[in-house]
């Protein structure tokens, strides 16, 4: 026996050093940590269980059968992160370039599989030079076999995909499915073509880290949710995203303690500006409504304008989507409501109850934004609130304006609460544009016209913006003082705790995507 243990010890230990130890060094010299480093970081200590330890690859084309390593470039396996079970995938660089090979492709598929059959979590960490060239179309069917394993898993378990190194061509369509990505700033990139392609086809001259570098890709395209400063950051933030959300669609999300305190926020009282074009930041807001230093914000670089992120309020959490009057006075255009419904969705998908925090003037006009579809796009916010079956609470701060109003959780949609601050201005648009449609004609025959535009401006806010009619009509529930708004929304979600909302039967709806 002594002779056997000994042969395996040999084996697990030639499977620790992945490509070698100078592989293993030149990762490090790149700012890099490991694959097995990254998995100490993310899991509990000695939680980490690993499945297929010992795998290798068949082929043996292109001198194949003269290198093979234990593991074939990925390491796979099963832990805790905070007591909760994760299913983990880790892209080796140092074998291969951490590519995907076709047995490489079946230790993930058997994690996916795992974790969607025992309701856990999917992690990716990914750092790898793509398909495996050396295996062709065995590796491209690996990652099909992938990709079709996200969307089935999507809305069932979470899955995180942690982008560590490279990603690139059809690789990227893992991650693209999965429901957040992370990127850490100047080691990891993605792009379906990289700057030789792209100069080559296109003439355009950019580096890697412009063309789809963790900075691109979290403010220009939205591709991923979190640009992180180091792979450290990238794990730990990771984790925190994981405390907010439940194992699998079946579950509750995790609540933290919570003991009852003084909940009023007094300074909310303060925050609306005394003109209504002045801007404020939503994230105060949300700072006086959440538990101290619970909010996490997501694609906090892409579409400035709507804010969205996790939170907890009294212990349990939240999804929150705030229009932002910092940015653009906090208007909806095309990415805002892409950004807006994919995390709706994510909220419902997995039960989290959504708190929409609504200043805004309006959807966005002009040739580009109706050229590039504001119509569908906008339409997704829309889609993605009506069928959202998890408590859903509205607070209008300010301006809730024309479509806008309708889309940002109205009470017609299936709000199930729905307040508003006494600054709350519910109209089909500013006092000024209307008074300047309705009382043209008045207007321009008056012997003033300015004064009169003045006037009818003045009867139009008297009569419009203010949250007053839409309380008589029942369109909003209450016009609460801004400082007894947390207090309101603990109860409303406690009310709520155990809404049942079931939608009409059908395969599946068809959100304009
Ligand atoms: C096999 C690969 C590989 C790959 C890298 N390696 N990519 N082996 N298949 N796709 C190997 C290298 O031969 C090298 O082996 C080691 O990994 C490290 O690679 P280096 O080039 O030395 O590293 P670096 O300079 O950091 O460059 C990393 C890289 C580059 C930018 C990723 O390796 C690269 O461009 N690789 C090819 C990328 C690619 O075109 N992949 C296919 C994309 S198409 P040694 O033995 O020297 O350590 C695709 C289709 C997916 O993925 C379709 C899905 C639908």
């Amino acid at each position: 026996m002594q002779e056997k243990l000994a042969a395996l010890h040999n084996l697990q230990s030639q499977a620790l050093l992945g490509g070698g130890k100078k592989r293993l060094e030149s990762q490090h010299a790149k700012g890099k940590l490991t694959a097995r480093e990254r998995v100490d970081l993310l899991l509990d200590k000695n939680s980490f269980q690993e499945i297929g330890m010992l795998v290798r690859h068949r082929s043996s084309d292109f001198g194949l059968d003269q290198e093979k390593y234990y593991g074939d470039g990925v390491i796979t396996g099963f832990g805790t992160i905070n007591g909760r079970k994760v299913y983990v995938f880790s892209q080796d660089f140092t074998v291969f370039g951490g590519s995907l090979s076709e047995a490489h492709a079946k230790k993930i598929c058997r994690i996916m599989d795992l974790a969607m059959q025992n309701g856990a979590p999917v992690i990716g960490l990914n750092d790898s030079g793509g398909a495996r060239i050396q295996e062709g179309v065995l590796s491209l069917g690996g990652y099909a076999d992938i990709f079709y394993r996200n969307t089935l898993a999507s809305g069932v378990v979470p899955q995180l995909s942690l982008i560590m190194g490279p990603c690139a061509g059809g690789a990227v369509y893992s991650p693209a499915i999965t429901d957040f990505i992370f990127m850490v700033s100047h080691t990891s990139y993605m792009f379906v073509t990289g700057p030789n392609v792209v100069k080559t086809v296109t003439h355009e001259e950019v580096s890697s880290e412009d063309l789809g570098g963790a900075l691109a890709h979290a403010s220009k395209s939205g591709v991923t949710h979190f640009a992180c400063d180091n792979e450290v950051h990238c794990i730990m933030q990771a984790k925190q995203l994981l405390s907010y959300i439940p194992q699998n669609c079946e579950e509750l999300p995790p609540a933290t303690a919570y003991e009852t305190a003084d909940e009023l926020r007094p300074k909310l009282n303060d925050i609306i500006p005394e003109t209504a074009s002045q801007p404020y930041d939503m994230r105060e807001v949300i700072e006086h409504l959440v538990d101290e230093n619970s909010f996490l914000e997501t694609h906090q670089n892409y579409a400035e304008n709507i804010v969205v992120g996790f939170a907890r309020i009294g212990g349990k959490s939240v999804g929150i989507v705030g229009n932002q009057p910092n940015h653009l006075a906090g208007v909806l255009d095309i990415n805002a409501s892409k950004k807006g419904a994919r995390f709706v969705r994510f909220c419902d998908a997995f039960n989290i109850p959504l708190l929409v925090l609504v200043d805004v003037p309006g959807f966005l006009p002009g040739t580009d934004q109706e050229w590039h579809g504001i119509i569908s796009e906008g339409a997704k916010l829309l889609y993605a609130f009506c069928e959202a079956t998890v408590p859903k609470v509205t607070v209008i701060t300010r301006k809730a304006y024309g479509g806008a109003y309708d889309v940002m959780n109205s009470k017609h949609i299936g709000a199930d609460m729905n307040y508003a601050w006494p600054s709350a201005e519910i109209a089909v648009m500013g006092a000024k544009g209307a008074a300047e449609i309705i009382f043209k004609k008045e207007i321009a025959q008056a012997a003033n016209p300015e004064e009169k535009l003045t006037e009818k401006v003045a009867e139009y806010t008297e009569k419009f913006a203010n949250p007053y009619l839409a309380a008589e009509y029942g369109f909003v529930d209450e016009i609460i003082e801004p400082s007894k708004t947390r207090q309101k929304l603990m109860e409303s979600f406690a009310m709520l705790e155990n809404k049942a909302l079931k939608l009409p039967r059908k395969k599946h709806g068809n959100i304009p995507l």
